[in-house]
């Protein structure tokens, strides 16, 4: 890893989160607001060259892992030449994609043909009607179907991200455990997040100790497994279960000193940390010419700046941010 990569405390950032659009087929409470978002003009977002241009900088300074995001990554266009594009790169090892798997049933098999090693897809209630409340779209066969087709194609684990708020989702948590009893599902119970526009409130807030509580009741054989170092989730098995469980406890165990991530948003901003509002252009000075090395020293310099953690979760509740829809997890 160059040094372009490696932060004031040591960190190797080796996995580029890329959002590749800022529209979404859905509406989700948690991600945006009800009016929807301003989006930036076509212009000034990134074109594909220009993603394969920064992301070719960023793998040959060390990034072996690149996950597609959002928005909703499936809804644009070029989804299947930039999967193939990218994973072309030499030294990525891990092509991924967060996805709220809404049209992904019918893309996928293309998708794999083009290179993509995995994805996690976004669901958070078993419920249809829950789905259309919270998504206010209708859907959630459809993602259901994803899920099944992910599998079929082979991706395994299947990673299924659940954002847990209390009063909405947090009495179907042994639920989503059961899906993974017989199939390679990976459930990832993620602590509920501040975003701008998301009205996040600490009692919609369920601390991972009283998920974990709930999920040990039911299943008292869950033991934790070894995670890596720069691992989100804490994960953990359970006795006869083909899948795993896991947690992502950003607001009450935060993991940001093994953080390894770095985002590149639609718009060609820069963002080393997924809270605070620090952002700088590689876009502008893409446009203006810059050459490989003046693009390495402004990513570097950004990337010297990133603080050791996250300010806490009252304050990252406070400090402005995008909402998650621009930013893509
Ligand atoms: P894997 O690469 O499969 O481990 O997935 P991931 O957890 O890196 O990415 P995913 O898009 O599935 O995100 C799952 C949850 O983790 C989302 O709620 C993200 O917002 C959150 N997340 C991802 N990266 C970070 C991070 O750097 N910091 C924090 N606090 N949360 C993150
Ligand atoms: N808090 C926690 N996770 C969130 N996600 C979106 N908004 C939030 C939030 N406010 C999750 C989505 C998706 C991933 C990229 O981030 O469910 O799976
Ligand atoms: Fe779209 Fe995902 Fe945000 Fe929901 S969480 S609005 S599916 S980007």
């Amino acid at each position: 890893v160059s040094d372009m990569l490696i932060d004031s405390f040591g960190r190797m950032h080796t996995y580029l989160r890329i959002s590749l659009t800022e529209r979404c087929n859905l509406r989700c409470h948690y991600c945006m607001p009800p009016e929807g978002v301003d989006l930036t003009p076509k212009p000034q977002l990134l074109s594909l060259n220009e993603i394969l241009r920064l992301a070719y900088l960023f793998v040959t300074s060390g990034v072996d892992k690149i996950r597609l995001t959002g928005g909703e990554p499936t809804v644009r266009k070029d989804i299947e030449e930039a999967c193939f594009h990218l994973s072309k790169l030499k030294g990525l090892k891990t092509l991924a994609m967060t996805t709220n798997g809404l049209t992904l049933a019918r893309k996928l098999p293309k998708l794999k043909e083009s290179g993509l090693t995995s994805v996690n897809i976004s669901l958070d209630t078993l419920v249809p009607a829950k789905f259309e409340f919270l998504t206010r779209r209708k859907g959630h066969e459809k993602v259901m179907e994803s899920i099944n087709a992910a599998i079929e194609v082979g991706y395994n684990p299947v990673k299924v991200n659940c954002v847990v708020m209390r009063g909405f989702n947090d009495d179907e948590i042994c639920d989503f455990v059961e899906l993974t009893r017989d199939r390679p599902i990976n459930i990832r119970f993620i602590e509920f997040m501040p975003f701008d526009g998301n009205v996040w409130n600490v009692k919609k807030l369920v601390p991972y100790a009283e998920m974990l509580d709930t999920v040990v009741k039911k299943f008292p054989g869950l033991r934790r497994m070894q995670d890596h170092p720069t691992e989100t989730a804490k994960n953990f098995k359970i006795d006869g279960h083909h899948g795993n469980v896991s947690f992502i406890t950003s607001m009450t165990e935060h993991f940001c000193a093994g953080c390894n991530r770095l985002r590149l948003l639609a718009d060609g901003n820069f963002k080393v940390c997924l809270f605070g509002p620090s952002e700088v252009s590689l876009r502008d000075p893409l446009r203006q010419n810059a050459s490989d090395d003046e693009l390495r020293e402004i990513i570097g310099a950004a990337v010297k700046r990133k603080k050791a953690a996250h300010a806490g979760m009252f304050d990252i509740a406070k400090t402005a941010n995008r909402p998650m829809i621009h930013i893509g997890g």
